[in-house]
C-alpha cells in the first residue's frame, strides 16, 4: 500500500561538507538539491503528506553562523522554487513556531504558504523551529486554558499535524538511531527507516527503496492479525 503520510529527518547535512573537504554550511547547500527529487517522487506515488524536519527547537544551540547560512538558503530557495512548486500544484505548510525568525524570513514563508493554500497534488509540511515536547506542551497548555478535558482527540486536535493522518513512514538519514524531538506523539505505530547515507547522497531511488521495503510490512498497532 503506498503511504499517506511520509516524514523526513533530513540529516548528515554538515557532515557531508566536512566529508568534501569544504564546510558545513556547503553541505547545507548540497542538501537542498535533494529537495526536489524528493518531492517530485512523493507526487509519483501519490503521496499526500510530506512532513520534512528543517529546523529544530535545539538547533538555536548551533554558531550563529550557521543558523543565518541556513534562513539564507531557506530565502533563496523560496525566491528560485515556490513558483515551480506551485505549478506542481504543492501546498506548503510551515509547523512550528516562526515569530523569532528574522522579518524577510517570516514573510515571505507566510506568503508561500497563502499562495499555495488552494494546492493539492501533496502537502508539504516544514518544520521549522519545531520541537515535539513544545507542540505537545503547548497544546496541553490550551486545554487547560479553554478549561477543555485532557484527553487524545483534544491533544491531537491541537497539535500541527491536527488535519492530518499520522505518518506511515519516517526516514532518517544520517546515520544516527534516534528522532531529536520530532513528531513523538505522530509517530506512536509509524514504521522507522533509519538510512546510513547523509542526506546530501540520499535521492529518488533510496525513497522508492523504502517506499517498497513498507509495502510488505504488516502493522499491528497492538493487535493481531
Ligand atoms: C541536518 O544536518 C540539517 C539541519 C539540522 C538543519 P546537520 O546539520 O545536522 O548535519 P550533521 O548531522 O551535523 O552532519
Ligand atoms: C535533527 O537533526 C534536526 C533536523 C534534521 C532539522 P540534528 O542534527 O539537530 O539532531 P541531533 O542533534 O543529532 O540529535
Ligand atoms: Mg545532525
Amino acid at each position: 500500500m503506498t503511504p499517506k503520510h511520509v516524514a523526513i529527518i533530513m540529516d548528515g547535512n554538515g557532515r557531508w561538507g566536512i566529508k568534501q573537504k569544504k564546510t558545513r554550511n556547503f553541505g547545507h547547500k548540497e542538501g537542498v538539491k535533494v529537495l526536489e527529487k524528493i518531492i517530485s517522487e512523493a507526487i509519483k506515488k501519490r503521496i499526500q503528506y510530506l512532513t520534512l524536519y528543517t529546523f529544530s527547537t535545539e538547533n538555536w544551540k548551533r554558531p550563529k553562523k550557521e543558523i543565518n547560512f541556513l534562513f539564507t538558503l531557506l530565502s533563496n530557495y523560496i525566491d528560485k522554487e515556490l513558483n515551480k512548486l506551485d505549478n506542481k500544484k504543492v501546498k506548503l505548510k510551515i509547523f512550528g513556531n516562526i515569530n523569532k525568525f528574522p522579518n524577510f524570513l517570516k514573510n515571505k514563508l507566510k506568503y508561500a504558504e497563502n499562495l499555495t493554500k488552494k494546492n493539492n497534488n501533496i502537502q508539504v509540511n516544514v518544520a521549522l523551529n519545531y520541537g515535539s515536547r513544545e507542540e505537545l506542551t503547548s497544546a496541553v497548555k490550551k486545554l487547560n486554558k479553554a478549561k477543555l478535558p485532557i484527553n487524545e482527540k483534544n491533544i491531537k486536535k491541537n497539535l500541527y499535524t491536527k488535519d492530518i493522518p499520522d505518518p506511515e513512514i519516517l526516514i532518517r538519514t544520517g546515520n544516527r538511531n534516534r528522532l531529536s524531538n520530532f513528531l513523538l506523539w505522530q509517530l506512536s505505530y509509524t514504521e522507522i527507516y533509519f538510512i546510513k547515507k547523509l542526506w546530501p547522497d540520499f535521492n529518488e531511488k533510496d525513497f522508492r527503496n523504502i517506499l517498497t521495503e513498507f509495502s510488505s510490512v504488516r502493522r499491528n498497532f497492538g493487535g493481531i492479525k
